[in-house]
């Protein structure tokens, strides 16, 4: 009997040992939370069994939005008390949100914190929990119970990315590298835990040449709580990579840092025409478009073939009025100034559809947060016209959480509080400079950020939007959670449902206003949100200014999305963290390099995303203006064909990406995803994929190029050309 027990949990446990540890594929699980679970004697053997490579909701359970458990069951190997140090490794992995973590009835880790919790941990639902434990607290050889607390905020929750392993820690366990620019220095600070030695080498790189301009290598003793420091002077477009290999431990710390660095050539002073080539309207509903011209200022504009009822400012250069007739309507563009005069084609389709390319503006969420007040928008928007980006086609500032007043209205109707005096005037200022409003609410009784929801009141919602002249709404699920009963009924169509009712009110409205879904990508809805007419669905959950968050949803969430993206519905993969960012009033610098930022950009470019700027315009630096008006790189993301790109190629950290273009070209990035810079032949890595060419763009430095040649790609860095074929 016993045996056959021991059997059974190996069997459901399906673990493999492995030479360094055990890999764990599921656990026991039940939604609650009961302290007599942690303890190793709990019974759990009426508990359901679930992956740990999934989440939970994939595997049927729906609104446990609270506290639910795991106990993992497994046998730790006395193989593993050999090694450096004595410690045996947790790695769990990532989970959903937040989690508590016990071995054997003794508390061994935490990450993150539930409302109201009084004990804050830093993480989150990404961070992956590699908890380092005390040989004596393990039962070496028989069976060990790994006990976690998850809290859920809102769906999906869990485990979700891939099997528990338990092993031996590695020198990141142990010791960090902290890197950073010191005025004109790169100061690295490396720290451990343990008593240790390795090498520490720092290297100089010309970032534009990829030339090592200088290098030095350190022995080095690192005892604990001793940090080790070390500068090296970084003036120029240069970048400091430095890389700490251990004596004692198989894996290595490496960081980069760089001087922010300008690819974008200026703007001619010469007008010059950056904006969309299309733009759809609904018959009868206001147009509102700026025609996007960079140059010298003041300009003078015109528009040959207009239809009845639209009508040109020729000093703003905006457009207005409304058409009843559908067709395409072919314009050409004028802008004059001083220095000259240029025209551009471009076709007006009034129709059924809208959002025919990705939009692009501004959102007050990754800056402001909840802090945000109609001065902050005011301030971004007036900056868009007078900084130029507005020059570049973006038009939309979308208001987001904490616009709402804390109560409704006696009828019902919801207004703003105090820190938007007046939403319509705001509308109509936006209006008359040719830009957008975009408003936030939620399906659920209330928002993410605990503000008021426009359940039970989308009719009246959707009407007093339109009446400000809302242009673009984001519904966030969030609050929905609590109406959602998945345990009737957890179909397709029932996540669509909220989403269905109001859009029909949207559309009853006698304007357009963009429906942009925000639920976290549940429910696979970029297969469903066109049918709810929406144009366009957040694919992910928040984003947040990291490598790993950014680089995350870009490279690996919207891997197979491509098929679902096109004009009129678009993947939305969250929004830019460019520039300064901080959720809050406290704002500082995006935690990404340079080098992340230029692959952000590409990124979102090729994938046809939303472009929504994310910092405050009135304090953008010039690097930021680079990543956003590039005007060949936003091209792209603008092509009329809206064909979202695929990855062709990876292979050895690098991956390359590309997406046809609407005049038969080819948009092609080459992403570098390793630690240091790759000497890349472009030929070969064309050839790759197909591509034959002698010449190609290179977008971000808007010059042509030699494939004939090895360029350099930085660490998470990026080449990125066009082709033409
Ligand atoms: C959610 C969304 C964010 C933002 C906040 C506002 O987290 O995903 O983009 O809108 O809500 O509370």
């Amino acid at each position: 009997m016993k045996r056959l027990l021991v059997t059974l949990l190996w069997a459901f446990a399906a673990f493999t040992l492995a030479a360094q540890g055990v890999s764990v594929e599921k656990a026991r699980f039940h939604v609650g939370d009961n302290a007599a679970w942690q303890q190793p004697g709990f019974d759990d053997s009426s508990w359901q069994i679930l992956d740990l490579d999934r989440d939970w909701n994939q595997q049927g359970i729906q609104n446990a939005n609270a506290f639910a458990w795991y106990r993992i069951h497994v046998v730790i190997p006395s193989e593993l008390k050999k090694g450096f140090t004595k410690d045996v490794l947790l790695d769990l992995g990532p989970i959903d949100d937040w989690d508590e973590t016990w071995l054997n009835g003794v508390r061994v880790g935490k990450t993150g914190s539930y409302p109201g919790d009084s004990e804050k941990v830093e993480g989150n639902w990404e961070t992956p929990r590699r908890y380092v434990v005390d040989p004596s607290l393990v039962r070496w050889d028989q069976e060990n119970i790994i006990a976690v607390r998850v809290y859920n905020g809102g769906d999906p929750g869990g485990f979700y990315e891939r099997p528990v392993w338990i092993g031996k820690p590695g020198l990141t366990d142990y010791a960090t590298l902290g890197l950073a620019r010191k005025g004109n220095k790169a100061e690295a600070v490396l720290t451990s835990r343990v008593k240790t030695g390795g090498t520490l080498t720092l290297t100089k790189v010309e970032i534009l040449s990829g030339e090592q301009l200088e290098r030095s290598s350190k022995k080095v003793k690192l005892t604990p709580d001793k940090p080790y420091k070390v500068s090296m002077p970084m003036e120029g477009q240069v970048r400091v990579e430095v890389a700490y290999t251990d004596n004692n431990f198989d894996d290595l710390l490496a960081s980069v840092v760089s001087n922010p660095y300008i690819l974008t050539p200026p703007a001619p002073a010469t007008p010059r025409y950056n904006g969309p080539l299309v733009f759809g309207v609904r018959p009868g509903s206001p147009v509102i478009f700026r025609l996007a011209f960079s140059g010298d200022k003041p300009m003078k504009f015109a528009v040959e073939g207009l239809p009845e009822g639209v009508v040109l400012d020729p000093d703003k250069g905006v457009l207005s009025g409304s058409c009843q007739e559908e067709g395409d309507y072919p314009l050409v563009f004028t802008a004059t100034n001083d220095k000259g005069s240029t025209s551009a084609r471009f076709t007006l389709k009034v129709g059924p559809q809208i959002a025919l390319t990705p939009p692009m503006g501004w959102n007050s969420w990754n800056c402001w947060g909840l802090s945000v007040s109609q001065e902050k928008v005011m301030a971004s928007a007036a900056a868009l016209i007078n900084r130029g980006l507005a020059d570049y086609g973006y038009s939309y500032m979308n208001i987001d959480d904490a616009w709402e007043a804390a109560e409704r209205n006696p009828d019902g109707t919801i207004s703003s509080n105090e820190k938007f005096p007046d939403m319509k005037a705001l509308g109509d200022w936006l209006h008359s400079n040719g830009l957008k409003l975009g408003i936030y609410s939620s399906p659920g009784d209330h928002t993410c950020g605990g503000h008021l929801g426009s359940l039970d009141h989308e009719e009246q919602d959707a009407r007093t939007f339109a009446s400000w002249g809302v242009d673009y709404l984001k519904y966030d699920w969030c609050g929905y959670s609590k109406v959602f009963n998945p345990s009737k009924d957890h179909s397709t169509a029932a996540y669509m449902r909220p989403y269905m009712k109001m859009q029909q009110y949207l559309r009853e409205q006698p304007r357009d206003i963009f429906y942009s879904l925000c639920q976290y990508g549940m429910a696979n809805v970029w297969e469903w949100g066109a049918f709810v007419d929406a144009n366009s669905w957040r694919t992910t959950g928040d984003i947040r200014d990291e490598w790993g968050s950014m680089s995350g949803i870009g490279f690996s969430n919207q891997l197979e999305l491509y098929p679902y993206a096109g004009p009129g519905h678009w993947n939305d993969p969250d929004m830019l963290v460019v520039g300064k960012v901080g959720w809050s009033d406290n704002l500082r610098d995006s935690r990404l390099t340079p080098d992340e930022q230029y692959t952000h950009i590409s990124l979102w470019s090729l994938q046809a995303a939303n472009m929504l700027i994310g910092c405050p315009i009135d304090q953008m630096d010039d690097f930021t203006f680079n990543l956003l008006c590039n005007n060949e790189v936003n091209a792209v993301n603008q092509d009329v064909l809206g064909q979202q790109a695929h990855r062709d190629d990876a292979e050895d950290g690098m991956q390359i990406w590309s997406r046809d273009l609407a005049d038969g070209g080819k948009a092609i990035g080459i992403f570098n995803l390793n630690e240091s810079s790759v000497p890349t032949y472009l030929k070969g890595a064309l050839e790759r994929i197909g591509v034959k060419a002698d010449t190609v763009r290179d977008l971000w430095r808007q010059k042509d190029i030699p494939t004939e040649a090895t360029y350099n790609i930085p660490p998470h860095g990026v080449l990125y050309v066009k082709v033409k074929l």
